[in-house]
C-alpha cells in the first residue's frame, strides 16, 4: 500500500475539571489527510487546503510529529541506506487552526497513525501518542496528550500520567452528545497556558480530584446527573474565563435549557456543553447561537455525538 486518505477528528480536551488528562474525541469536524509512502528521502508538504498553516517544517504540527516518528522508525529498523524512505502530505484543515477543538492534534495523530499502517503497524498505540505530542509541542510549547490521546483511540481518554505515558480509554454514556460554540477569535495556547498558577490552593485541589473522580464514575454508571455535578473547574476556567467573550452568560443559558454542563474547550476559545441525547444538544447549539448573535463576533457551532473509534484511515486506489 502506497498511499492512504486518514480522517482526523476535532477533540475537547479538559473536559472542565480534568486540565492536560482528560479528553473526548467528536464525530465532527473532522480534517481529512493524505498520505504517501515514497522511496525519496525526507517528509513534503504539497498541499495544505482550508487554512494558511505554516509549510515552514519546523513550524508545522504535521512535519514535526512524522519527523519524530520516522526518527524512532530508523532507530527501531536499525535502517540502512538503500531503503530509504520518505512521506508526501497533502492538508484538508475542516478543524480551524487556534479553534481549541484539537486542530494541531488531528494533524499530528493523523500522519503518525497513517505512517504507521503504511509501514505495516511497527508502533503501538502509546508509542503513536508519544510521538504526536511532539507535534502538540512545536504548536503550543507544551507536550500535552488530552487531544492527540482520544484523537487517536477514539471516545473518552484518561491521562493517569505523563512519565511514563500511562493512557486509559473511559466508557464513553450511549446518550451523550457535545454541543461547540467557536468563537472567531485567536487564543494561543501557549498564551493560555502562561496565564496559568502554578501553585494552588490545598481547598481548590481536593474540590477538583473530587470531581474528576465523579465524572470517571458518573461515565461509567451512566449517570448523567453525577456527571452534570462534576463538570466544574475551581481551577482553570477562572482564569481563562476572561478571555472568551460571553463565557459565563454561555454555561448559566445553556444549562438553563438542559446542558449536563461544560466549559472551555481545550484552551479556548471554543466551548463545550454535554447532553444527554440528540435532541436536548440541538436546543443547547441553538442557545450558543442565540447568546452569540448579537455580539459583535464571528462565530460557528457544531453538534456532535462522541467519535468511538478516533483516526479512521481508506486505502487510495
Ligand atoms: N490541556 C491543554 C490546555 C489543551 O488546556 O492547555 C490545549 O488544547
Amino acid at each position: 500500500m502506497k498511499g492512504i486518505k486518514i480522517l482526523a477528528p476535532a477533540t475537547v480536551a479538559n473536559l472542565a475539571c480534568g486540565f492536560d488528562v482528560i479528553g473526548l474525541a467528536l464525530d465532527f469536524p473532522k480534517d481529512e489527510i493524505f498520505l504517501y509512502k515514497s522511496n525519496i528521502p525526507g517528509i513534503r508538504i504539497n498541499k495544505i487546503d482550508g487554512s494558511s498553516l505554516p509549510k515552514d517544517p519546523k513550524k508545522n504540527v504535521a512535519f514535526v510529529a512524522l519527523q519524530y516518528f520516522l526518527k524512532k522508525y530508523k532507530q527501531k529498523q536499525k535502517f540502512e541506506k538503500k531503503d530509504q524512505i520518505g512521506f508526501d502530505i497533502e492538508l484538508i484543515k475542516n478543524i480551524h487552526p487556534g479553534s481549541g477543538i484539537g486542530s494541531s492534534a488531528a494533524s499530528a495523530a493523523g500522519v503518525v497513525l497513517g505512517a504507521n499502517i503504511l509501514l505495516g503497524n511497527p508502533f503501538n498505540t502509546i508509542q503513536l501518542i508519544r510521538f504526536a505530542m511532539e507535534g502538540e509541542r512545536v504548536a503550543s510549547g507544551s507536550a500535552h496528550a488530552d487531544n492527540v490521546a482520544p484523537a487517536i483511540m477514539g471516545g473518552l481518554t484518561l491521562v493517569r500520567s505523563y512519565n511514563p505515558l500511562d493512557i486509559t480509554k473511559l466508557h464513553s454514556p450511549k446518550e451523550l452528545w457535545v454541543s461547540i460554540i467557536h468563537p472567531q477569535i485567536e487564543i494561543k495556547t501557549s498564551d493560555a497556558r502562561e496565564i496559568l498558577k502554578q501553585k494552588i490552593l490545598m481547598t481548590d485541589a481536593i474540590k477538583q480530584w473530587g470531581n474528576i473522580g465523579a465524572l470517571v464514575a458518573g461515565l461509567y454508571q451512566e449517570n448523567y446527573a453525577l456527571i452534570s455535578r462534576s463538570l466544574e473547574d475551581v481551577i482553570v476556567e477562572p482564569i481563562r474565563a476572561m478571555l472568551i467573550p460571553a463565557f459565563y452568560e454561555l454555561k448559566i443559558r445553556c444549562k438553563e435549557i438542559g446542558a449536563l454542563g461544560g466549559g472551555i474547550s481545550g484552551s479556548g476559545p471554543s466551548v463545550f456543553m454535554l447532553s444527554k441525547g440528540n435532541y436536548t444538544a440541538k436546543k443547547v447549539t441553538e442557545v450558543m447561537n442565540y447568546v452569540y448573535s448579537p455580539l459583535k463576533v464571528d462565530y460557528k457551532t457544531y453538534t456532535s455525538p462522541i467519535n468511538h473509534l478516533g483516526v479512521k484511515w481508506l486505502k487510495i486506489k
